[in-house]
Formats: structure tokens, C-alpha cells, sequence
């Protein structure tokens, strides 16, 4: 017998403290072994003035177990309340949301019958740093980062998920035909990672294509990993399709800490009712089972659940009258996963839990050489045509840096611009050194010419410095450039 495993437990609001009972039910008698230590979070905590919606205790309790069971919770209305899953994700440094998107065809109405896919999404980065600035009266900017360290732990999630459930490929979506710089490094640590798992097929696509593909046929996906604003779009396109929003869970995980949940909120239309499907926060369970190490339970208990749907034992919200279903209430259909642990469905594909073993290390790559060649000013200018700015900006050039392109909103207007290009009152200046493109520069010949381009009465409103990393440049050319 393993030992036990001390977890957190919230049993949330609205049906969470039914779905809560029943799912903790069916993991007992399918032999988890869990010490269970309970917390507050959700309506009551909100209302008795923890914005929030969780008690600075109970992150002692997270922090000790390390794994989080979270039933769902009621948002109070109104304003001022903060959302209690922002809170937990960003400050415990949950970086992937694993989210998967399953059709139970035919026991359970589908559009697309062969749907089993599960969406990967990194958590922390991005646009959601949320790092926005208004630069000038016509243009506003936010800030899209994306760091090596984050996207290599979410995509070797990634490469280690499909391995721990038996799948075969993983396919990451980007940009990077026009991000070249920020979706191209997620594509590139994606090939560089991929390389670990030969096992495993791997490919990319090109976010738009690869998301109508995963609308129209999404039978052809099986893992796919994205970066965060892809994935928040994309993971709600899937349970969209597959059409049972009830029946999924998700897991938010970190490197210290993790959470599971299912991913339908407090249904406080039929709490108490009895009625509930306790189904989404049981798929949750099952994965924090295969996250602790108790794999063989979260087969059990997921084979059962299978084949409970499959008998046609249904909570209201699946019930399908001409299937020749039995409709249950949140108590029966417990039982009924309860009495067919050990079996296996028939006709759904049964599910295979591995522990995952040590993923492939690699060393962390030794910081590149890194040189200053230049410089981007961004003006704030309404005064005249790119050619007057060329001008001016050709008088402020000295012997350290020299005025080489200027761009608006990415494309280059200057020199030889198209007086057709539609201008804005936001100008990228790029300066390099007057010896080439490529010549070192320093920081303080940059202040030197931000004092000439002050003096001058330009108002620069941000600098981007150019660099060369290993000899490489890194930074976007001009549109046209
Ligand atoms: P909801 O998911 O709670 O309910 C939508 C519909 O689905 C309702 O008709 C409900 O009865 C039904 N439903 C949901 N789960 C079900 C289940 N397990 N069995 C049977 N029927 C089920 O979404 P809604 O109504 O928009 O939100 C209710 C509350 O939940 C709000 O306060 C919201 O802020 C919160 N919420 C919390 C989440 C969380 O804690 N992770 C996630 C989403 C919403
Ligand atoms: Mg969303």
C-alpha cells in the first residue's frame, strides 16, 4: 500500500459541495490514498471582505500540500472582487493549463464523433502580463514577451503529457510567419524539445490554419501546445465543438504547485437539487491522481466512469431520451462508477495511466554574446511628411550614430518611402553606427543622441536597443527594409 498523500480541498459553492462528496467518494473507494486538508474560498470568503476570495491561511495550507482539488466557486456580483483562479495561477506559477476536449459518441451527442484532443496552454506570458501603454494621442502598444525558461517548461509538459496517456503526436500553433522574434522562439524550443521524444510525431502549423483545421476536423489533433492567447481562444473553440462543457476537467500546474478543477462553474440553478454531474471535477481528480503518482487509481476510476457512460447511466444533463438511457441523480450515478471499478468500457477506447518518468535534462543554454549596434527611438511627430522627419533626424546624425530607416507602425517610409503608406503620429527611428550596420555602439552614445533628439524638441516617447546575440541580429527588420 503507498503511502498516503496530503492534498487541499475546496468545496467551493453552488453544486461544488455535492460534486465535491461524490468525486471524493469515488476516489476513496477506488483506493487513493489522500489525507485531505479542507479550505474556505469562494462566495463566503469574498463576502466576509477577502477580495480575493481566499483566506491568507489557506495559502499555508496549498503551499504544504502542493496540490490543490478546487470545486467551483460563485463570483459575487458586482464590483471590486478579484478572480480567485488569476490569483491562485499567478501567484503559486501555474504555467500550463492543460485543458481536454473529448466526444463520448454515441452514448453522448457530438458533432464530431472522433474528438480527443487535449489543448496545452502556457499560463504566465504573453500579452498577459498586461503591460500596455498609451505612447501617443493616435497609438497605444502592449507588450507580448515571451521568455526561453517559459516556454520550455510548458512545451515539455507538453512532450511529457503525451507520453504519460498513450499519445502520438504534438502539435504546437504560432505566428511565427509574422512574429518571427517571439512566436518564432516558441517554434523553435518546440523543434529543439521535440527532438527528445522521437517517440512522439510532432509538427507545427501557422495559428489560423491550424485553427480552422482543429474547427472542421479536429479528429486530425491529439496534444497541442500554444502559447497563452492562442490557447485561451482555442481551448474555448474545443469545448465549443465537443459540446459537453460538463464533463471536462482541467489542471493548472506549476513546478511547485498544482490545481485541479473542473472547468463548468457553480450551476447555482441546480444546486441542491441532487441532480448535479459530478463528472468534470472527477476528470480533474483523476489527473491530480496521475500528477501525485497514484496512476493505477486514476485508470481504475476513469475506466469505471467510461463505462458507466457507455451503460447509459446518464445525470439529466447528458440524458438523451431516445438512447435508451436511465437517467440518475448525482448519488446514483456515484454508486454506479463505484460498482464497475476494476472494469473496462467496451466500445469507448479505455484509458492507460503512466507515472511519468524523469523528463530528458538539459543544462540551461550559457547566455549568448550579446553586442549594442543600435538603436530604435520611437517619436511622437504630427508636423510633416516622412521626408521632413528624414531630414531633421539626418541633422541630429553624428560621428557615433547616423539615422538609417524610419518606420510607421512597421513599415518603412523613409528613405524611399510610397507616399501612399498611410501615416500615424508614432515613427519607429532606427540609428546604427555610421561605420555599418552591425559596428558596435554604446549606451552612451545613445544618451548622447537622445539629448540631441530632446534638444531639438522631438518627443521621444521609448527606446528599443538593437542587439546582436552571438553575432546574430536580433530584431525585426522594417517592413520593406
Ligand atoms: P455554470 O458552468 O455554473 O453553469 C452553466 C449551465 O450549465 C447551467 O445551466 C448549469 O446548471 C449547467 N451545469 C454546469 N455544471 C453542471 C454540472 N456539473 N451538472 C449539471 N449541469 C451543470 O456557469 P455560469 O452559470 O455562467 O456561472 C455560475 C457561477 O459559477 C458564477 O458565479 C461564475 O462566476 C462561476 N464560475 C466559476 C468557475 C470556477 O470556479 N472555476 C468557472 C466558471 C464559472
Ligand atoms: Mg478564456
Amino acid at each position: 500500500m503507498s503511502q498516503k498523500r496530503a492534498i487541499t480541498v475546496a468545496y467551493g459553492d453552488g453544486i461544488g459541495p455535492e460534486i465535491m462528496d461524490a468525486t471524493l467518494h469515488i476516489l476513496q473507494e477506488a483506493g487513493a490514498q489522500l489525507e485531505i486538508e479542507t479550505i474556505d474560498v469562494g462566495e463566503s470568503v469574498y463576502k466576509s471582505g477577502y477580495t480575493s476570495g481566499i483566506e491568507p491561511s489557506a495559502w499555508d495550507s496549498l503551499r504544504r500540500t502542493k496540490v490543490f482539488l478546487k470545486a467551483p466557486i460563485t463570483t459575487p456580483q458586482g464590483g471590486g472582487y478579484k478572480s480567485l483562479n488569476v490569483t491562485i495561477r499567478k501567484t503559486l506559477g501555474l504555467y500550463a493549463n492543460i485543458r481536454p476536449s473529448v466526444s463520448y459518441h454515441p452514448f453522448i451527442d457530438t458533432k464530431h464523433p472522433n474528438m480527443d484532443l487535449v489543448i496545452i496552454r502556457e499560463n504566465e506570458e504573453d500579452v498577459y502580463g498586461g503591460i500596455e501603454h498609451q505612447q501617443t494621442d493616435e497609438v497605444t502598444q502592449c507588450l507580448k514577451l515571451i521568455s526561453r525558461p517559459g516556454t520550455e517548461r510548458v512545451i515539455r509538459y507538453a512532450f511529457e503529457y503525451a507520453l504519460r496517456n498513450e499519445r502520438k503526436l504534438v502539435s504546437c500553433f504560432t505566428k511565427d510567419n509574422i512574429m518571427k522574434i517571439t512566436d518564432g522562439m516558441f517554434h523553435k524550443i518546440f523543434d529543439e524539445i521535440a527532438a527528445d521524444y522521437p517517440e512522439l510525431k510532432s509538427e507545427h502549423w501557422i495559428i489560423d490554419i491550424g485553427t480552422a483545421k482543429l474547427a472542421s476536423r479536429p479528429e486530425l489533433f491529439d496534444v497541442v501546445v500554444v502559447p497563452n492567447l492562442y490557447g485561451d481562444i482555442i481551448s474555448d473553440i474545443a469545448a465549443e465543438l465537443v459540446g459537453s462543457v460538463g464533463l471536462a476537467g482541467s489542471a493548472n500546474i506549476g513546478d511547485q504547485v498544482a490545481m485541479f478543477e473542473a472547468v463548468h462553474g457553480s450551476a447555482p440553478d441546480i444546486a441542491g437539487k441532487g441532480i448535479a454531474n459530478p463528472s468534470g471535477l472527477l476528470m480533474g481528480a483523476i489527473k491530480m491522481l496521475v500528477h501525485i503518482g497514484q496512476a493505477d487509481v486514476a485508470e481504475r476510476i476513469h475506466n469505471a466512469w467510461l463505462k458507466t457512460i457507455e451503460d447509459g447511466i446518464h445525470t439529466p444533463d447528458i440524458y438523451s431520451r431516445d438512447a435508451r438511457q436511465e437517467k440518475v441523480g448525482t448519488k446514483e450515478f456515484t454508486t454506479a462508477i463505484v460498482e464497475r471499478l476494476g472494469t473496462q468500457p467496451e466500445r469507448l477506447r479505455a484509458v492507460h495511466y503512466h507515472v511519468g518518468h524523469d523528463a530528458p535534462h538539459h543544462p540551461p543554454k550559457p547566455p549568448a554574446k550579446k553586442e549594442l549596434v543600435g538603436v530604435d527611438v520611437f517619436l511622437h511627430w504630427k508636423d510633416g511628411s516622412p521626408n521632413d522627419l528624414g531630414k531633421k533626424l539626418e541633422e541630429l546624425s553624428g560621428d557615433d550614430l547616423k539615422i538609417l530607416m524610419i518606420t510607421n507602425r512597421g513599415t518603412k517610409v523613409w528613405p524611399h518611402g510610397l507616399p501612399e503608406t498611410f501615416c500615424t503620429d508614432h515613427w519607429r527611428c532606427r540609428f546604427v553606427s555610421p561605420q555599418g550596420e552591425g559596428t558596435p555602439v554604446t549606451h552612451y552614445q545613445i544618451i548622447d543622441l537622445l539629448k540631441r533628439v530632446a534638444d531639438a524638441g522631438l518627443d521621444f516617447i521609448k527606446t528599443e536597443h538593437l542587439c546582436h546575440f552571438d553575432g546574430k541580429p536580433a530584431y525585426s527588420l522594417g517592413q520593406g527594409q
